[in-house]
């Protein structure tokens, strides 16, 4: 109806869609997820604190979950390893259903879900409470099916998300999960400078996203130079192997591109196939621990004359893409277990902007829904 109109465009303010308003608005939604939560030098999450020992002993911790919501486990995952010193292992939770996959007692299961309500999600929920497991919840709607059958949990309070295409919830997920290892790892001496670092650099974080959201003009015009495209790939590693398949999966589910997130390290097994002037490819490359061994993934897709577009940190354009010609997204560094929050950006605002060039409904994709309740 025309009341029904009415009342959208109000809700989406000076937006013409709500993903790009929930993309614009990650500087708050962050702020949001982190109220009240960091002290001086530790992380309070009251729906976990009588849990931590539980947690700290459990021979295993497995994250479940369904698209960008599995993809933000991974993208923290790096970290919560190195803070816990657990096996941190990953579940799409129809594979683990299909699998009938072994969950112990001794396991800590965490579900992530923006809804709380994905039925793969429940179901592996079911699953897991009768195999005796911690079941850990990590939602963005209070009193979901999720938020109430878990033994305990983490709201993001990122606020309500209406575009299809997750954007804010990934973000917040992310820094969920951090504040999560940072409070699991509490108990660790050896760690404790890391963790302090992570913790005064969060609330620096919203900032950064700010600075980041100001490349929204240059990825739309990067967005036209691709809109043609029948593919694109994304390549990254480490901290951002999860931020090449969620940009990817952006690209697809909005933008109705083929595209594919990769790991870097598995290039020679089979994707340098794909490489040749035409196929554009995304390549990350923001300062980290794996950043040579991703210079060294430029210099052979140089070597094969692939159409690059380099995401790296500021400050190092020239010398990332230095052997080749590339097309260049500069963004702020930050500490590098943090970095996917700053770099899956640049990748919504191209894939709505591709969106929009391309012709397609941005927040009612084609075949798709917000929340998957069925099975
Ligand atoms: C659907 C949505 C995706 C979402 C996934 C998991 O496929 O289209 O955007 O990532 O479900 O949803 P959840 O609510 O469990 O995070």
């Amino acid at each position: 109806s025309v009341l029904e109109m009415e009342v959208e465009q109000i809700k989406k303010g000076n937006y013409d869609h709500f993903m790009q308003k929930e993309i614009h608005e990650q500087p708050h939604s962050l702020t949001t997820t982190m109220r009240g939560r960091l002290r001086d030098n530790s992380v309070v999450l009251g729906g976990l604190k009588d849990h931590l020992k539980t947690i700290r002993h459990s021979r295993r911790i497995i994250f479940i979950g369904c698209g960008t919501s599995y993809n933000a486990a991974l993208a923290a995952r790096p970290f919560l390893e190195e803070l816990s010193g657990i096996p941190v292992s990953m579940e799409l939770a129809s594979d683990l259903l299909d699998r009938q996959g072994p969950i112990y007692r001794e396991d800590t299961a965490v579900f992530v879900s923006q809804s709380g309500e994905t039925a793969d999600t429940l179901l592996a929920l079911e699953y897991s409470l009768a195999n005796g497991a911690l079941c850990v919840g990590i939602t963005n709607t209070v009193g979901s099916t999720l938020a109430r059958k878990t033994h305990c949990g983490v709201h993001i309070n990122a606020g309500c998300e209406i575009g299809v295409a997750s954007t804010k919830a990934y973000t917040s997920q992310i820094v969920v999960i951090t504040m999560m290892a940072l409070a699991i790892g509490a108990d660790k001496l050896s760690t404790q400078s890391r963790r302090e670092d992570i913790i005064n650099n969060l609330p620096t974080l919203p900032d950064k996203v700010s600075d980041v959201l100001k490349l929204d003009v240059q990825m739309k015009d990067l967005a036209r130079s691709l809109m043609q495209m029948q593919s694109l790939l994304v390549f990254g590693r480490g901290y951002n192997y999860a931020t090449a398949l969620e940009g990817a999966l952006k690209v697809k589910e909005v933008a109705l591109m083929h595209s594919e997130g990769m790991l870097a390290g598995e290039m020679k097994h089979g994707p340098l196939a794909l490489v040749d002037e035409t196929l554009p490819i995304i390549v990350i490359a923001t300062r980290d621990a794996c950043f040579s061994k991703q210079q060294s993934v430029i210099q052979q897709l140089h070597a094969r004359k692939g159409r690059l577009i380099v995401m790296c940190s500021v400050g190092d354009a020239a010398s990332v893409c230095a052997g080749g010609s590339c097309r260049i997204i500069e963004v702020p560094q930050v500490a590098d277990c943090l970095q996917p929050v700053i770099n899956i950006i640049p990748l919504q605002l191209l894939a709505y902007h591709l969106t929009v060039s391309r012709g397609y409904d941005v927040d009612q994709p084609r075949n798709l829904a917000k929340s998957v309740t069925t099975q």
